[in-house]
């Protein structure tokens, strides 16, 4: 295992951040099951940004036009690639060839659970790019976005709520201790992790140029993180 010393090399390595195969896949579903409730409409082109191992990424291109996922980690890129190859609109691509694509060419963008792992200058420079890969009218969900008030107990009982509900509970409560003196503990208390509470991150994407809602439900099973809707504002340019 190489050694990990930023974010990126964590989720590229085997980590215990789903506690077992059911919670990987129950999270993986309802991650899916959200992003076709913002889908705008059928032929809609997606990209899922800093998607993880996206399980069930097949049930989002069923009801879309077409799915790109990206991630930054190399691995986990090739899992996806061998996941979905028979899924002929899903294609996988890095954060470096997004920067290839023409702009305009997506009509929904979503990146859960991805922005407490950049530092600002990184996601100032994402939220750019996603403006740039915004269709007109299209859609930026940002979401699980994690406020300063909301800390680890937050996180457990959200979780436990979470395995209860999908019955995982015993292996959530194992993996609790696991995660306890896990790297992902020592990564966050070296690296950090980014918080902005709402005001902070309506400041954010306004600076960016998107005009944003908070949604009512976060897209993930913690309710006290924040998901925000974005479309970029117009300018006298036209976009
Ligand atoms: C907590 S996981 C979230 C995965 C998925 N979005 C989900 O909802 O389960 C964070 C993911 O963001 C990716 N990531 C972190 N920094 C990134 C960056 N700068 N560019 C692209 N992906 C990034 C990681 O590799 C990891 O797969």
């Amino acid at each position: 295992m190489t050694a990990i010393r930023d974010w990126v090399a964590f989720w590229d390595n085997p980590h215990s951040i789903y506690v077992n195969a059911r919670h990987a896949d129950v999270h993986y579903r309802d991650i899916a099951t959200a992003i076709v409730g913002y889908l705008p409409g059928p032929n809609a082109r997606v990209l899922d940004f800093g998607c993880g191992e996206a399980l069930h990424a097949d049930l989002v291109a069923a009801k879309a036009g077409s799915l790109v996922l990206s991630d930054a980690a190399p691995r986990v890129r090739e899992h996806l690639a061998s996941r979905f190859a028979a899924v002929p609109n899903i294609a996988v691509a890095s954060p470096e060839e997004l920067r290839g694509r023409p702009a305009a060419a997506f009509d929904l963008i979503v990146a859960n659970s991805v922005v407490q792992y950049l530092d600002r200058q990184n996601l100032d420079g994402l939220l750019a790019e996603w403006r740039r890969l915004l269709a007109p009218g299209g859609t930026l969900i940002v979401a699980d976005v994690i406020p300063p008030d909301v800390g680890a107990v937050s996180d457990l009982l959200a979780l436990l709520r979470y395995a209860g509900k999908n019955g995982f509970l015993v292996a959530a409560l194992v993996g609790v201790a696991r995660t306890a003196v896990s790297p992902y503990r020592k990564l966050r208390s070296t690296l950090g992790i980014a918080r902005y509470t709402e005001p902070e991150f309506f400041a954010i994407l306004d600076h960016a140029g998107f005009t944003a809602q908070k949604l009512a439900k976060n897209m993930e099973h913690n309710p006290a993180r924040l998901s925000f809707s974005a479309r970029a504002k117009e300018t006298a340019a036209g976009r």
